[in-house]
């Protein structure tokens, strides 16, 4: 067993694989979790792995068989009358926005591990990324799903019909399920038209307070793309970074410190902002130790509120702080055993404990914080009903 399937991006997940499965078809997982479900034998789903809350990762008493979905990388030709492809889960973000582009369209999810992060585990977790201020998380994307159900049956909507009115919608249900009700095989996915133009902006702030009010400008800007929001020193000064479709005049509003619109000159400004994960994950290494990835979101009311007291909780040597704005969604980065103090600050606060990364194994226990009994009682009976033996995805989500 590779042990790259056995830890997480961050190194601080762990756990012990039976095998690593690696299916080249949708019947092929169909045939694998029939045997699995015959077998009683638990499924940990991997797609790219670059997932940062556990979620791909066995159990550690080496129960649990991985089923990578890296070998299902169909891509059927785009629709361009729909603006929609369908493609296999395997596919990387990065080979599905280069197909896109190809066509003169766009994936609009966009983010920093598109090299690995797979569509499979985009859709599982709904992931987000730059542009949800633009074009929502994923969930907006998925036009329709292949998915394996535990029992190994296949369901299979992937027509493409922009609007149908046929009840529950179950594609729907699995996004954001992160693996625990079926094996999402392929995608229907929305394309848009590519922009013409593209500027960004950085624009130094002191602070959330700070940027809020950037935020309440570039709110105003005709078609914004992303505000983010990043703090020294995982960034050289702390910035609000803006983009927009459309020529760098329409920044002016925001007296940005530094502006482009050609390709290169905004690769530069994204560049300190997009490898924020990294610099983390290299200070992790010097300090040999596996860094703490919360990612919460806030009331924008109480975001300033919220930040200044995670700094009473946190020293800011032990704390990196950046996010996406727009969704009141900051990543705190922390050393220390302080997770549960910040995470509880979070509810205080009127916020949500996960706000794009997913809950995986690392927020099972903090999940009440966020969701009710109710809640969560309901999320089990779906459960129940969708994998009545609870194999997939063991550890995963519910408490
Ligand atoms: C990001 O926005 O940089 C990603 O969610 C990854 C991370 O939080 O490290
Ligand atoms: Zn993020």
């Amino acid at each position: 067993v590779s042990s790259a399937y056995e830890t997480d991006w961050t190194g601080r997940w762990h756990g012990r694989a039976r095998s690593v499965e690696r299916p080249g078809s949708t019947d092929e997982v169909g045939a694998l979790l029939r045997r699995c479900s015959a077998a009683g034998v638990p499924v940990t789903i991997a797609g790219g792995r670059t997932g940062l809350v556990g979620g791909a990762v066995p159990p550690e008493d080496g129960s649990a068989l991985v089923l990578s979905t890296e070998r299902l990388t169909r891509v059927e030709p785009v629709d361009g009358d729909e603006g929609s492809v369908v493609v296999g889960a395997g596919v990387t973000l990065a080979a599905l926005q280069r197909l896109a582009r190809e066509e003169d369209l766009e994936y609009a999810v966009d983010l920093a591990a598109r090299d690995s992060a797979t569509v499979g585990g985009m859709v599982a977790t709904d992931a987000g990324g730059l542009h949800v201020p633009a074009y929502g998380t994923t969930r907006a994307q998925v036009l329709g799903l292949e998915a394996v159900l535990a029992d190994g049956s296949v369901v299979s909507r992937l027509h493409g019909l922009a609007k149908e009115a046929l009840g529950t919608d179950w594609a729907q249900l699995l996004v954001g399920s992160e693996g625990t009700l079926a094996v999402v095989t392929a995608a229907r996915l929305r394309l848009r038209p590519r922009p013409r133009t593209l500027c960004v902006g950085i624009v130094g702030v002191a602070g959330v307070a700070e940027a809020l009010a950037v935020l309440g400008v570039a709110r105003g800007l005709p078609g914004l793309r992303a505000v983010e929001y990043a703090e020294a020193p995982v960034v050289s000064r702390t910035h609000v970074l803006v983009e927009v479709a459309g020529p760098v005049e329409l920044l002016a509003p925001l007296d940005p410190v530094a502006a482009a619109d050609d390709a290169a000159g905004r690769a530069a400004l994204w560049a300190e902002r997009e490898a924020a994960t990294e610099t983390v994950a290299r200070l992790a290494a010097e300090r040999g130790d596996p860094v703490h990835k919360l990612d919460v979101a806030l009331p924008l009311g109480r975001l300033a509120d919220f930040r200044r007291a995670v700094d009473a909780v946190v020293p800011g040597d032990d704390l990196r702080v950046w996010g996406h704005l727009a969704e009141g969604n900051l990543h705190v980065n922390l050393w220390g055993d302080r997770d549960a103090a910040v995470l509880r600050l979070v509810a205080e606060h009127g916020g949500v404990i996960s706000s794009e990364h997913g809950v995986g194994r690392a927020k099972v226990d903090a999940l009440p914080l966020s969701r009710t009994a109710a809640e969560i009682a309901l999320l089990r009976r779906l459960k129940q009903a969708l994998d009545p033996q609870g194999l997939l995805n063991p550890g995963v989500l519910l408490p």
